[in-house]
């Protein structure tokens, strides 16, 4: 076919029906502070989460992952750490956690926690101690370095919110590394003390019913302690990128240790039970693959894959995408896929509302485990904040660069009262403007809503066990269609995602039997499974009409087939 501009024959292939439930599971992240709000303090909090569980369990999710809610300063929100092992008042208790496990496993729900092993607060206990004096027997449990020889920092390491990654701690006469703000130093991995006590936090969890762990910031838990320079970057253009892509961290992550590490943690952790581990991996395929390890040393269950994020979102770039991921991927492992999250511009506003609404069949039938960042499931798009409003520490830090967190961490817009059922008092990052006609409440009810759209999908993915678990092959862009077949036993399905914005016919009888489709038979007529526009169902023709911006669930339908 000429009008192939992409095309591959990769299978990925088909998951087992006894699966481990984070292959089938649909996870849901949650923010904590912008879920709900139960006390009347602008924040939402931990009984907000659980108030509204019966939400996720109507949207059709598996299980919620949480951002951080530890005792904190919150000069990361949370992502700067003074007690692992205790709640933040402004979340509520440890009973409050409890109960909302507790509920959750109740209603089906799995839990998986926020993991930060790789910095706490300056303010923490450790730290304090670590910079009371050079010889207290915990100062090696954080990264110190002499100043350099002139004087000044160490090296050039940098933080990845702006500025050196070296604070001078001036009664020691030391630098301590911090990979990002100087309120959160980095741990020592390489401490064996800082393991073991890392692992309790992991056991201190476990012990209360949670169902696994999100690794934060894991790529950079060792760094080399010899603390040579990094290699500057020539792709760095200090106009539009962030400061710290001056350098290339090659010695601030994944370094060798890090990796007997990922091996540990998944033995141990897999001893204890069906538990799942997530890593925050920002990186490309290839190099993201080494965090899978082998068959007989298996890595993360889930390495954190990104590549939505920064990829173009055509046909072309997407076919070509998932072919690389799917087969780059080593035989053991499972694929899974995101499209936004607390830290990165929110798929609406990156993709346009309409297109939206193809990402999220594409991110509920692509092959693998999907992530849906909350409100993106209303189509909530990045909420523009003044300077006067500004919370993130990072776009203080490296004001009007647009690295900025807040405008993806607004509160879920619930309802038509007051703040939109988030809040009793104005909320402590403003609500999107469109609240009053994106909201659940508006939504829920409505047939063809962004709502129902990953409802909808969501039930498709429970029905159709080819979405769930089957192989993916077939990937091709053909005139700005991206196309691909999932297919699992006898059942097949074909996923066609207009992706140019223009209406365009799929004559399927001539895609199949072709490269890329060589074992398919020809067919009498497809059916539609759904749209994405909610609006059309049943049995065609061989030649789809798509509209602009328009997906399609279809399968195929032979003279033979029962029923046709
Ligand atoms: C990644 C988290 O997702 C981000 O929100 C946080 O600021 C950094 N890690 C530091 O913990």
């Amino acid at each position: 076919m000429s009008h192939f501009v992409a095309m591959t024959t990769i299978v990925g292939t088909a998951g087992s029906g006894d699966a481990p439930w984070w292959q089938t599971a649909v996870i849901y992240h949650v923010y904590p502070r912008s879920f709900m709000d139960t006390d009347g303090d602008g924040v939402g909090d931990l009984p907000g989460v659980t108030s509204r569980l019966e939400y996720l369990v109507g949207l059709g999710v598996d299980a919620v992952w949480l951002s951080p809610f530890y005792r904190s300063p919150m000069v990361d929100f949370g992502y700067d750490v003074t007690d692992h092992c205790d709640v933040d008042p402004l979340f509520g208790t440890l009973a409050d956690v409890d109960e909302l496990i507790a509920r959750a496993h109740q209603l089906g729900l799995r839990v998986v926690l926020d993991f930060v092993p790789n910095h706490t607060s300056d303010q923490h206990r450790w730290f304090v101690e670590a910079r009371s004096s050079r010889q207290h027997p915990r100062r090696d449990w954080y990264v110190w370095s002499d100043p350099a020889p002139g004087g000044g920092v160490p090296n050039n390491w940098r933080s990845e919110f702006g500025g050196p990654a070296w604070t001078l701690d001036e009664a020691t006469g030391q630098y301590y590394y911090h990979a990002y703000l100087s309120e959160q130093p980095n741990l020592n991995w390489h401490h064996p003390d800082v393991r073991r006590a890392m692992f309790d936090v992991l056991r201190f969890w476990l012990h209360r019913g949670v169902d696994g762990f999100r690794l934060d910031a894991f790529r950079r838990l060792y760094v080399d302690l010899s603390f040579p320079d990094e290699p500057e970057n020539a792709a760095y253009d200090p106009a539009v990128d962030n400061e710290s892509f001056a350098v290339v961290p090659i010695h601030t992550s994944e370094q060798p240790e890090l990796f007997d590490t990922v091996t540990e943690l998944r033995r141990w952790i897999d001893g204890l039970g069906d538990h799942v581990l997530i890593g925050e991996i920002y990186l490309g395929v290839e190099p993201l693959m080494r965090y899978h390890g082998t068959a007989e040393r298996p890595g993360l269950h889930l390495a954190g894959n990104f590549n939505l994020l920064w990829t173009n979102w055509d046909a072309d770039s997407i076919a070509d995408l998932v072919t690389a991921y799917e087969s780059a991927l080593p035989g053991h492992a499972w694929p899974n896929w995101v499209l936004g999250n607390h830290d990165r511009s929110r798929i609406a506003s990156r993709v346009g509302e309409r297109q939206a609404r193809v990402a999220a069949m594409f991110l509920l039938t692509v092959r693998g485990t999907p992530t849906i960042y909350y409100g993106d499931e209303l189509g909530m798009s990045d909420v523009d904040i003044t300077p006067d409003a500004v919370q993130d520490p990072w776009e203080k830090n490296v004001p009007g660069k647009g690295f900025g967190r807040d405008p993806v961490r607004t509160p879920m817009p619930w309802d038509l009262s007051d703040h939109a059922g988030f809040s009793t008092v104005a909320p402590w990052l403003p609500l999107g403007p469109d609240h009053e006609r994106r909201n659940v409440e508006r939504q829920r009810d409505d047939p063809t809503s962004m709502l129902t759209l990953h409802r909808r999908l969501i039930e498709l993915r429970r029905t159709v066990p080819a979405l769930a678990l089957g192989a993916i092959d077939a990937v091709v862009a053909v005139e700005g269609v991206l196309v691909y077949r999932r297919h699992v036993d006898q059942q097949q399905v074909f996923v066609l995602l207009e992706m140019a914005g223009r209406p365009v016919t799929i004559h399927m009888d001539s895609l199949l039997g072709t490269d890329a489709l060589p074992a398919v038979e020809g067919i009498d007529a497809i059916e539609i499974l759904m749209s994405t526009a909610l609006d059309r169902q049943g049995v065609e023709g061989t030649a789809v009409a798509l509209r602009a911006d328009e997906g399609l669930v279809i399968g195929l339908l032979h003279a033979a087939t029962p029923g046709h």
